[in-house]
């Protein structure tokens, strides 16, 4: 169980996130979203061990991850992918995976479908590529968390539908996966709770079939979406 208890945090003024609470359990898929700035990335970075928290605390199994480095979260079973793909671009696609540890690449450029390219600089990788192989480098350690910020960002309805599948075959039972995602059909094919953030603020914590009938999410979130 991820356990995000009462967390704020602030940058110059901004409150990025108020008192944010919420749990996820193992096996279990929670989207997150919201309008730009919302904070969702926050959410991510403040789990990752990236951002620290002005209060609140942070849970894996009941163990605190609060005020850990990120390579700590890591080794405690943290993934997580970047809004916008952060990939070592003069490394092959294999080195990309194996990212420094000592692990069969293999397996998991295969499961992306990268096997072909593993010998190729990362640098040459189209978007949806770029994407699928910061996936196999967040999967190839066996995470319990997994953290993807916008896996579908940027990506044609095909790549997009490739991710999707991709995630399907990806996630065990035991996986906690938190995923930020503009795309609500991404969401609610694949999530069975969804939240909301407006202004720093969770706003909705629900099944993504009840997101369209609740009145603050009409007005935070889906009318913007839906005048613009
Ligand atoms: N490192 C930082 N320094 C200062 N302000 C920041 C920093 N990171 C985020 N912010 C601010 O915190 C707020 C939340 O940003 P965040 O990136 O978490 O939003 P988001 O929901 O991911 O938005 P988007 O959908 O555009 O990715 C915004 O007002 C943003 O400008
Ligand atoms: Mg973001």
């Amino acid at each position: 169980m991820l356990s995000v208890e009462g967390v704020s945090v602030r940058f110059a003024g901004i409150s990025a996130l108020s008192s944010v609470s919420l749990a996820v359990a193992a096996g279990e898929r929670l989207g997150v979203v919201g309008p730009n700035g919302a904070g969702k990335t926050t959410l991510l970075n403040v789990v990752a061990g990236l951002v620290r928290p002005a209060a609140g605390a942070i849970r894996l199994d009941g163990r605190p991850l609060t005020g850990l480095a990120p390579d700590a979260v890591a080794r405690a079973g943290v993934a997580r992918t970047f809004q916008s793909p952060r990939l070592f671009s003069r490394m092959t696609v294999e080195e990309n995976v194996r990212a420094g540890r000592s692990l069969d690449a293999e397996p998991w450029l295969r499961l992306v479908g990268l096997l072909p390219r593993r010998g190729d600089l990362a640098a040459a990788l189209p978007p949806g590529e770029a994407r699928r192989l910061e996936l196999a480098r967040a999967l190839a350690g066996a995470p319990h968390v997994l953290l993807l910020d916008e896996p579908c960002g940027g990506l044609s309805a095909a790549e997009t539908e490739d991710i999707a599948a991709l995630l399907e075959r990806a996630v065990t039972p035991a996986t906690i996966l938190v995923v930020v995602e503009h795309k609500l059909r991404v969401i609610s094919r694949f999530c069975q709770r969804v939240a909301v953030l407006h202004l720093g603020e969770k706003i909705f914590d629900g099944p993504p079939t009840a997101l369209r009938a609740d009145r603050r999410v009409l007005d935070a979130y889906l009318g913007k979406a839906r005048a613009s």
